[in-house]
């Protein structure tokens, strides 16, 4: 390319590698990169510390653009705050029992086997790995690519947490007309390796409405089964029907339904098995068919989900920190089960559970792939 004075320096930068450092210079891992659809009926903000996605303004009933993700305005309160909020997580998402797996795959790994693999018990007292540890969403990604409506981000995990091998990912956020968000993920592995990644998104569409709570929220989410999992969260290798329990989303259920069923219901930290469906379905890549919908009738906003990977956890959270501005914040708090995550991702811990026959090891031969597409729309 030849150089000229208005070529601007990302576009330099692109040219020279496969992996150009779009910003180095340009953008501090803390500041944030707005992306819009041209009609203007979602924005989305994203900062290069755990491809985190900072904000989510989209439509309510009375046209008004309105932030639907918890969060902080200052970014850097997310560098020390533990709730993984919106960020990208891998290597390993959710729990990995006493943080030891061996490749190929065993049901009781010898700790000190021959390739056993050991990552940080930061869970449970040391009992388990939670999101990796320090995982992708506690990292800085470089931005590599970006346009009005689109952003990719760049990590190069080396080795990190006690992982093996080098795993370059990907991700690209893309907002497109009648508020679609779309999230893709692309890693490759130098070596087998196990990779289940998630994005930790938290919601409450009624924020800027007046909810200080997601309990009227309804959700539906299309599952028959869950995991079940013992005292730390650990799979427990039982798949349970959820039939009659506050687990059963089938057919739309209020998020707090369940508290006023059972007065000793502790809360929803559950990942569901999605159903199979009989159409719509690709071989990869995201399908039509919507998996879990969540929507809000203060708001009048309903979230569309749809992704290729077979489960979602969800956690219903009280996040206790002060709020951002638009949310009445900093002297107002998300309180008390004020919020909502919901994570697309694969069986839970499947790499201790081989009787589940899910293969999460990655190689140079077989590259992981996660899509997940958030259509946000007014049904009221
Ligand atoms: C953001 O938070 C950091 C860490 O608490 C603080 O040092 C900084 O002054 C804050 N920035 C603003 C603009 O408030
Ligand atoms: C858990 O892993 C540690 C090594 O990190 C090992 O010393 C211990 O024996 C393991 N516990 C069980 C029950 O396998
Ligand atoms: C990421 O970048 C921020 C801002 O420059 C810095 O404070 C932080 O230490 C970096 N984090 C890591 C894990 O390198
Ligand atoms: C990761 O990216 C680097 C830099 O482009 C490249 O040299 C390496 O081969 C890549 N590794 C994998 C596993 O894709």
């Amino acid at each position: 390319m030849r150089f000229s004075f208005y070529t601007p320096a990302y576009l330099l930068f692109a040219s020279l590698a496969a992996f150009p450092v779009l910003s180095a210079t340009s953008f501090s891992p803390l500041d944030i990169t707005t992306i819009a659809a041209p009609d203007g009926s979602i924005k989305a903000g994203f900062m290069a510390f755990g491809a985190t996605l900072t904000k989510l303004l989209v439509k309510n009933k009375h046209g008004k653009l309105v932030d639907v993700v918890p969060g902080f305005d200052n970014t850097s309160h997310w560098v020390t705050d533990g709730n993984h909020i919106n960020g990208c997580i891998g290597r390993y998402a959710n729990r990995i029992k006493n943080g030891t797996f061996s490749i190929p795959i065993t049901k009781y790994p010898q700790p000190d086997g021959p390739n056993v693999y050991h990552t940080p018990l930061n869970d449970h007292n040391g009992e388990d790995t939670l999101h990796s540890g320090v995982g992708w969403d506690l990292r800085n990604w470089t931005v590599v690519d970006l346009s009005a409506t689109s952003v990719k981000y760049l990590r190069i995990d080396d080795a990190e947490n006690g992982f093996p091998g080098i795993v370059n990912v990907t991700v690209t956020y893309s907002v497109e007309d009648r508020g679609v968000l779309s999230m893709s993920i692309h890693a490759t592995a130098s070596e087998k390796t196990p990779i289940m990644v998630t994005h930790h998104d938290y919601f409450n569409l009624c924020l800027q409405d007046g909810c200080d709570d997601v309990l009227e929220h309804k959700m539906q989410i299309f599952a028959s089964r869950r995991i079940e999992v013992d005292g730390d969260a650990i799979p427990t290798g039982n798949l349970v029907d959820v039939s009659g329990t506050p687990y059963d989303f089938r057919a739309g259920r209020a998020l707090g339904a369940a508290f006023e069923e059972d007065r000793d219901f502790l809360g929803y930290d559950n990942a569901l098995i999605y159903d199979k469906s009989e159409t719509g379905e690709k071989k990869s890549g995201v399908s039509n068919v919507v998996r879990t919908t969540l929507s809000s009738d203060v708001s009048g906003i309903q979230l569309d989900i749809r992704s290729d990977q077979p489960a979602v956890q969800v956690y219903l959270a009280s996040l206790n920190l002060p709020r951002k501005e638009v949310h009445g914040g900093p002297e107002k708090k998300y309180g008390d089960r004020s919020t909502v995550a919901i994570e697309q991702e694969g069986w839970i811990d499947a790499i201790n559970t081989p009787e589940w026959n899910q293969n999460q090891i990655y190689s140079p031969e077989r590259p992981f792939n996660w899509n997940t597409v958030y259509t946000f729309s007014v049904v009221r």
